[in-house]
């Protein structure tokens, strides 16, 4: 058995620029993540040497672009082990893939007295389409409620998933508790019933192994950004049958294999649903961070990260005043503490943290109906990556110790 100690001996921030050079805890993971130097070099290799329109032109350098765009996508689909390489469909983020579920699927296969079921606690991204979904359908939009520690009650899912159930969207890990939600069930009882199964895995895949065909997932959707890959590429996994059947999201360039005066045929897979010039050069990158990934092993990173979260937890947990939001359970926080401090504001809290050179989210994560649910209001939130190291988490200790006292408390 490995210490702690020995886990977080090696130093991964020297891969890591902008970490080496500053003089910062960066402890805001889940809002996006640090990139590696190989992402940025990808990134700048593909300007710098294989930069044309993909896809389109016959000519040598349009070659070499389309071979990395095309390269970057057969990663992913080991990444996440899909069945199929054009079951991988490149966007701008987890946003528009979701986006894209709800337009192209919601909008032509539900119809009124349809349910959509979700969770009190997805991100906003997880939670408005498929509420605009229902809206323009006449479907009803549920939602299944978590206890305060986060959980999800087999029952509650059993209740909530009937006959009715057309769509089922949840969060693989909550942006907000980072606790990792029963996915597997709520997909065998979506399947149960006919209905389709949408994960948000944008808190989960930069985290843990995601396997698609084990899962069984119809639809997952995850950002580049916060597994250290460029912003601006997303991804959506959808199994064949079901995208083939979809019509397209946005129309234009390339999603097509022939136009005439007044009709079209649709391009097939994966490009039916990437209109328009594609963002090749962080398809690379997103290429250059699952391969880093790969070089370390989601082993190595779930050790750390758990090994990271349980030295702050443990340190919060003896704060005056600290309260942490979820379970009492450091196992059931992945990277994530969301907490309050008695008579500060969250906002407060993120400022003097800064000063100290402390870097955390305040507010409410895009995930308000969960804080509402929760009746927390906003919140501060730590969210660790495995190249964070011990010191920065002594140094949020060091801060967060400080803070009643500097806001006027005990005086
Ligand atoms: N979804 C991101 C977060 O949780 C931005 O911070």
């Amino acid at each position: 058995m490995v210490s702690d100690k020995d886990l977080l001996a090696y130093d991964y921030k020297k891969d890591f620029p902008l970490l080496a050079n500053m003089d910062v805890a960066y402890l805001d993971n889940a809002a996006t993540a640090q990139r590696p130097l190989c992402v940025i070099e990808a990134e700048r290799d593909f300007y710098l040497k294989h930069n044309a329109n993909p896809l389109r032109g016959l000519y040598q350098l349009a070659m070499e672009a389309t071979d990395a765009y095309e390269d970057a996508r057969t990663a992913v689909q080991k990444f996440i082990n899909a069945k199929h390489f054009e079951e991988i469909i490149f966007t701008r983020n987890t946003t528009e893939s979701l986006n894209l579920v709800a337009y192209s699927y919601a909008l032509h296969n539900l119809q009124p007295g349809d349910e959509i079921v979700t969770t009190i606690m997805e991100h906003h991204s997880n939670m408005l389409p498929w509420r605009m979904a229902a809206a323009q359908t006449g479907a009803t939009l549920k939602y299944i409620e978590c206890a305060a520690d986060g959980s999800i009650a087999d029952e509650a899912l059993a209740q909530a998933i009937t006959a009715k159930t057309k769509i089922v969207a949840m969060a693989q890990v909550s942006n907000v508790l980072g606790r990792l939600n029963p996915v597997e069930k709520a997909v065998e009882l979506a399947h149960k019933v006919g209905a389709v199964a949408v994960i948000d895995a944008a808190q989960s895949a930069p985290h843990m192994a995601i396997d698609v065909q084990k899962l069984d997932a119809d639809f997952l959707a995850f950002s580049g950004h916060k597994m250290m890959g460029p912003m601006g590429i997303g991804v959506l996994y959808g199994k064949k049958k079901l995208l083939d059947a979809m019509p397209p999201f946005l129309s234009g360039g390339e999603m097509i294999s022939m136009v005439s005066r007044d009709g079209q045929e649709y391009a097939p897979l994966p490009h039916k649903f990437e209109a328009g010039t594609v963002n090749a050069g962080a398809a690379a990158g997103l290429h250059a961070a699952i391969d880093y990934i790969n070089s370390i092993g989601f082993d190595i990173i779930e050790a750390r990260e758990a090994a990271l979260t349980r030295l702050a937890f443990e340190g919060m947990r003896q704060i005056e005043g600290v309260r942490i939001i979820g379970s009492p359970n450091v196992e059931e926080h992945k990277g994530i503490i969301t907490f309050t401090i008695d008579g500060v504001h969250p906002h407060d809290i993120a400022a003097i943290l800064d000063a100290d050179g402390v870097n955390i989210r305040a507010g409410n994560h895009c995930a308000q109906p969960l804080l509402d649910h929760l009746c927390t209001g906003a919140t501060a939130r730590v969210s660790l990556a495995f190249y964070n190291d011990e010191a920065d988490v002594r140094r949020l200790l060091d801060s967060l110790k400080t803070i009643r006292e500097r806001m006027g408390y005990g005086r």
